[in-house]
């Protein structure tokens, strides 16, 4: 039984632009701010006079609603609805997103000498990557407006998350993918859930500049991370993490880098925490990016976070394969704001990587792989520490991408050969020999 007698309530949100602070009620369909066209995000003025004790209440409220089987209790996104949007619950679409495992690493924090080191399996989630948590809250706003198609421009998961939520809202969806630059998995879903795939010959920036033209002539509910409101979803992984962590902070927060909305989301989910007065201080949040899709990395070592350079991007680690995000002034802030830095991995790294998380059981796309080759750098600079707890965002699950594993080393696949016992057993033999 609770002793405080508070009862907190669902909060108003203004949108504030990013740049020049100037508050809006609402926003135009690409969500830029009215005054300087940057991007918005969601503020809540209310929480500056919440009472005494609506902190430590909450944590008492989320945790009740685990128990309940309730669809806006039982989704990792709406079972911390204090700190989001005020919706009505018919309007919520979900399908108990989040709720994702937090797994101690063994064989790799051995070889790393880092005891405290976590994954975070954004990759459980329905569509198997973590826009599920974004796309459940920004859909729930496209159909409180009364929206019947939604859109988005992709590297692959967005479009599969997009593609399933709008067939859950009974909506249409229409997604803009990079042909030939898609993993196959990836495809599958957003072809399996009925959404419009149209293929463009450019890469993921172009097709997200062509979505602009599209929201302008056709009334679609954009669902990319400029819409303010995934990001209101995909900020609850904090909550959730720091729940999972009984609320002891960690040292550091990992997380791959492509367009900036996942990072911007997660510190933005942090920082409230704080503001709040949840927690008392900031993990490090720290962001890798492939060395062949770098504008983030390049913008904080050549000029100091001020003006973006943008890259022309390259890498197999598909999904991050950006080269001028949309929220980079965000993630700039995330960095200064958490004293976090920003990595470049190479190819080689990134597989390296991401075959010593399968080697220990835990799968994951090349993307997320970043975050483990990024660690390594950073424990090596000395950034991280041995005593640190570390905990590395895996993006996306490891099924998504399964062509990218035909070319990783030190793969167990043998034959095809006879169906002949004698031959299987001495095969085995051989390996035997060589453990
Ligand atoms: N990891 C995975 C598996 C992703 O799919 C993405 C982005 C990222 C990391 C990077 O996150 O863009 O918020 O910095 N995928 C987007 C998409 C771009 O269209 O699916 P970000």
């Amino acid at each position: 039984m609770s002793t405080v007698p508070v009862k907190p309530q669902v909060a108003a949100h203004v949108l504030r632009c990013v740049h020049c602070g100037k508050v809006q009620e609402t926003a135009d369909r690409m969500f830029h701010c009215t005054q300087c066209s940057e991007l918005l995000e969601v503020v809540y003025p209310e929480w500056a006079s919440a009472p005494p004790g609506f902190a430590l209440r909450l944590k008492e409220i989320w945790r009740e609603r685990r128990g309940s089987s309730l669809p806006e209790n039982a989704s990792g996104v709406w079972r911390f609805r204090e700190l989001l949007p005020q919706v009505d619950r018919h309007n919520m679409v979900t399908m108990c997103e989040g709720n994702t495992p937090l797994v101690p690493l063994n064989k790799v924090a051995r070889e790393l000498r880092l005891p405290n080191l976590l994954v975070k399996h954004q990759g459980m989630n329905p569509t198997g990557s973590f826009k599920d948590t974004g796309i459940s809250a920004a859909i729930t706003m496209a159909k409180a407006e009364g929206f019947s198609w939604v859109c988005c421009a992709s590297t692959g998961n967005t479009s599969a998350s997009v593609a399933a939520y709008a067939a859950r809202a009974e909506m249409k969806s229409i997604v803009l993918l990079p042909a030939g630059q898609v993993a196959a998995g990836k495809l599958a879903q957003a072809l399996e859930y009925g959404a419009n795939v149209l293929q463009l010959r450019t890469d993921f920036d172009g097709c997200l500049k062509v979505l602009h033209e599209v929201v302008r002539k056709f009334s679609a509910y954009l669902l990319n991370s400029l819409n303010p409101y995934r990001l209101e979803g995909q900020k609850t992984v904090a909550f959730e993490l720091m729940e999972q962590l009984d609320w002891q902070v960690p040292q550091h927060v990992i997380v791959p880098g492509g367009n900036l909305g996942n990072s911007s989301a997660l510190g933005k989910g942090f920082m409230e925490l704080r503001d709040l007065g949840l927690i008392e201080s900031l993990p490090k949040i720290s962001i890798m990016q492939a060395a062949g899709a770098n504008p983030l990395v390049r913008t904080m070592r050549e000029n100091g976070g001020t003006e973006l350079i943008r890259v022309t991007p390259e890498t197999r680690a598909t999904a991050i394969r950006i080269g001028n995000p949309a929220s980079w002034r965000k993630a700039v802030t995330v960095l200064k704001n958490t004293g976090g830095t920003c990595e470049e991995v190479s190819e080689k790294e990134i597989a390296q990587a991401k075959a010593e998380l399968g080697a220990e059981g835990i799968g994951c796309e090349p993307a997320s792989a970043a975050t483990l080759a990024g660690l390594k750098k950073l424990a090596a600079a000395g950034f991280v520490k041995p005593t640190d707890t570390v905990v590395l965002v895996l993006t996306g699950h490891m099924l998504k991408d399964v062509d990218y594993m035909k070319q990783l080393p030190g793969q167990n696949l043998l034959g095809p050969m006879e169906a002949d016992g004698d031959a299987v057993i001495r095969t085995l033999e051989q390996i035997y020999a060589r453990h």
